[in-house]
């Protein structure tokens, strides 16, 4: 196989979960440009029928609606995904929530939620596509972690998004050993500020932020969402067939001072 063929994705099946906008609509259009046909599984069911319109390419692209954190919702988009598309070869588990406060102050309310969607809705999403999978013998699965996963980012403070990201990280490493044998690879990605409208929010309410985010970020510039295709392909192909485990850190050197 030539390198060029071992990053097709010609033929295939791929789930993108909280693909209605931002990182996730990006990884949506790298895996549509390798031939893959994707499902924009949001929780916002209008703006993935709007995103599912607006990727423009060969391949199929649809919108399913799913809530990760529900079991019954996560099944019920995996049959639809199934029924519409063909079994699932690849699952980014992209979808994801912050809740900025001091730990102090943080209500259990706001750190389920974000546990809710961080680390069940990864979990419940790899468990039943990775039921089908395992069946096949085959399939890819590509978590979305972060650097806060492994480095307190300041000033903001984030105790649970940051946990949660840890907590992906090491999913995904179990869930590598775990199904290693069996066909299945599991990696993730911890990127680094990303400008999407998840940090836009973040920026809206304390713009000085961006000052000391960018004085961290060696690069010197905030990451832009597009610059996220090649590896979600990367990790989705045979192009990292001896890969498993392993979280792909893309930060601008954040982690690395
Ligand atoms: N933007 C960054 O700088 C950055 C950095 C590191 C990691 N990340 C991670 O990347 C992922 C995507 O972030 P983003 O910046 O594109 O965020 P975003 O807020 O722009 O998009 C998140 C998407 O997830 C969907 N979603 C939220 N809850 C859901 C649920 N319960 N079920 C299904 N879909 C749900 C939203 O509707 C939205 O479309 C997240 O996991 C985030 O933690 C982002």
């Amino acid at each position: 196989m030539s390198v060029l063929e071992s990053f097709s994705l010609e033929g295939e099946t791929a789930v993108v979960t909280g693909a209605a906008q931002g990182l996730g609509k990006e990884m949506a259009i790298g895996l549509t440009e390798m031939g893959a046909d994707v499902a924009i599984a949001d929780v916002n069911a209008s703006k993935a029928s709007k995103t599912a319109e607006d990727i423009d390419g060969e391949t199929n692209v649809i919108a399913v609606e799913v809530d990760v954190t529900d079991e019954t919702s996560v099944e019920a988009m995996i049959e639809e995904v199934t029924d519409r598309l063909g079994p699932v070869d690849v699952l980014v588990n992209n979808a994801g929530i912050v809740e900025n406060s001091p730990a102090e102050e943080t209500s259990i309310e706001s750190w389920r939620r974000v546990v809710a969607v961080n680390l069940d809705g990864v979990f419940l999403c790899a468990k039943h596509v990775g039921q089908q999978m395992l069946e096949r013998g085959e399939g890819r699965i590509v978590n979305v972690s972060s650097m806060s996963g492994f480095d307190v980012n300041v000033p903001q403070k984030q105790a649970s998004y940051n946990t949660t990201k840890a907590g992906v990280s090491m999913l995904t490493k179990s869930l590598a050993v775990e199904w290693a044998d069996r066909g299945i690879r599991v990696n993730a990605i911890a990127p680094g500020y990303m400008r999407t409208t998840l940090v836009d929010e973040v920026l809206e309410e304390n713009p000085e932020m961006e000052e000391t985010w960018l004085e961290n970020t060696p690069i010197g510039r905030l990451g832009r969402p597009e610059e996220l295709r090649e590896l979600v392909v990367y990790l989705a192909s045979d192009a990292s067939s001896y890969m498993t485990g392993s979280t792909v850190v893309m930060d601008g050197g954040y982690t690395s001072r």
